[in-house]
C-alpha cells in the first residue's frame, strides 16, 4: 500500500514509518520541512503544512491510506502564531478533505486519552472536536487514543527531566496524577497494523502494562541516573498559579495550560491492546525500560516511601 503519515518525522512517526516500511508498505513522512537524512531506510519525505490545503492535497494525492499524527504538544508552551485548533481541528479538516477527494481507503487518526468536549485542557477539548471530524468523515476510520508514550527522544521523559530536581522536588498535589505509559516499541507496531487490520470503524485507547503516578516516574527516573529524589507536595491551585505566572515567559517551557493537563489522569479506561492480539504481560515497562527494573526501585515506588 501507499501510506502517508502525517507528522511522520515525530517521535511516534518516525517509529511508524519504520514498521510501516518493514511491512513492505510505501511509506512518505509529511511534515514542513522533512530532512531526508533523518528519515528511517526507505521512507521518502515530502513537504507539508497542514494549515495549507494545498500542499495537503498534493501529499495526500495517490496515497491508498493516511494517518494523522501532526501534533502541537500539550506539555510544553503552544508557539507564538500556531494554535490547537488550527493545527490539530483545521489540519485534521484539511488532511480529512484530501483523503477524501483523493479516494484513501483508511485515515487514522492518533488522538489523546480524555479529549471530550468538557476536558480541562483547550488541546483536549480541541482533540475531541478533530475526532468528531473523522468520525463523520466518508472514509473507514481508526482513532487511537494512547497514554503517554516513552521511548528514545519521548517528550514525556524530557519534560520529566525539565520539571524536577534530584534529591528533593516540588510536583503539584504530590505528583499523584497517574499515567499508563507505553513503549514506542510497543505502540509502533499496533499502529501499524491499524492500516490492513479489521479496524475500520473503531476507537481504541492504548495504555502500557502499569499505572503509575507522576511521583512515581520521578522517582524511575532519578533512579536510574542513581539519584534519590524527595517530592514535596505543592497545591495544585498553587502549582497552576505559578505556572500561570510562569505562561508568558520566554523560553519558560510552562503555562497554565501545561498545569491544568497534569491535573488529570491519563489512564485508560479499558486497554484494547488485545485488538492487536497483545496482553500486558507481554508489554515493556518504564522500569525496564530505564533500567531500574530492581526490588529496591519497585519499593521506592510504594506511595509511604517519602516517610
Ligand atoms: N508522544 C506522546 O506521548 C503522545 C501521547 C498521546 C498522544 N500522542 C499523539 O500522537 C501524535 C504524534 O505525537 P508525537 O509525540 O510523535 O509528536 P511530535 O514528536 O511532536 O511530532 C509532531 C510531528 O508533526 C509535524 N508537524 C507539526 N506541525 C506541523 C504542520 N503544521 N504541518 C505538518 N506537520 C507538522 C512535525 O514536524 P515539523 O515540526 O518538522 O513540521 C512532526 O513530524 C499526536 O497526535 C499526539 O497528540 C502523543
Amino acid at each position: 500500500m501507499d501510506v502517508l503519515v502525517a507528522g511522520g518525522t515525530g517521535f511516534i512517526g518516525t517509529a511508524l514509518c519504520e514498521h510501516l516500511a518493514e511491512r513492505g508498505h510505501d511509506v512518505t513522512a509529511m511534515a514542513r520541512s522533512p530532512e531526508p537524512s533523518s528519515l528511517p531506510a526507505g521512507v521518502e519525505g515530502v513537504a507539508g503544512d497542514v494549515t495549507d490545503p494545498e500542499s495537503v492535497e498534493a501529499a495526500v494525492a495517490g496515497q491508498d491510506a493516511v494517518y494523522n499524527l501532526v501534533a502541537l504538544s500539550p506539555l510544553f508552551q503552544t508557539p507564538s502564531g500556531l494554535s490547537h485548533e488550527a493545527i490539530h481541528l483545521g489540519g485534521t479538516e484539511n488532511l480529512l478533505a484530501a483523503a477524501e477527494s483523493a479516494g484513501v481507503d483508511r485515515f487514522c487518526q492518533l488522538s489523546g486519552l480524555g479529549a471530550a468536549p468538557d476536558a480541562p485542557t483547550e488541546h483536549l477539548r480541541v482533540k475531541h472536536r478533530a475526532e468528531v471530524a473523522v468520525e463523520a468523515a466518508p472514509l473507514e476510520t481508526v482513532i487511537v487514543r494512547p497514554s503517554v508514550v516513552f521511548g528514545e527522544n519521548s517528550e514525556f521523559l524530557s519534560f520529566v527531566d525539565a520539571t524536577t530536581t534530584a534529591y528533593v522536588t516540588p510536583l503539584p498535589a504530590g505528583g499523584r496524577m497517574r499515567f499508563q505509559p507505553i513503549w514506542i516499541g510497543d505502540l509502533a507496531p499496533m499502529l501499524a497494523d491499524c492500516v490492513d487490520g479489521p479496524h475500520a470503524g473503531e476507537t481504541y485507547e492504548l495504555g502500557g502494562p502499569e499505572r503509575l503516578t507522576l511521583a512515581d516516574v520521578t522517582r524511575l527516573f532519578y533512579a536510574s541516573r542513581d539519584q534519590s529524589v524527595q517530592i514535596v507536595p505543592i497545591p495544585l491551585a498553587l502549582s497552576e498559579l505559578g505556572l500561570t505566572l510562569a505562561g508568558p515567559v520566554p523560553f519558560v517551557p510552562f503555562g497554565p495550560e501545561q498545569a491544568k493537563a497534569l491535573s488529570v489522569d491519563n489512564t485508560v479506561d479499558r486497554n484494547a491492546i488485545d485488538a492487536f492480539g497483545v496482553e500486558a504481560s507481554d508489554l515493556r515497562s518504564l522500569a525496564d525500560y530505564l533500567g531500574v527494573d530492581t526490588p529496591a526501585a519497585r519499593d521506592s515506588l510504594r506511595p509511604d516511601a517519602d516517610g
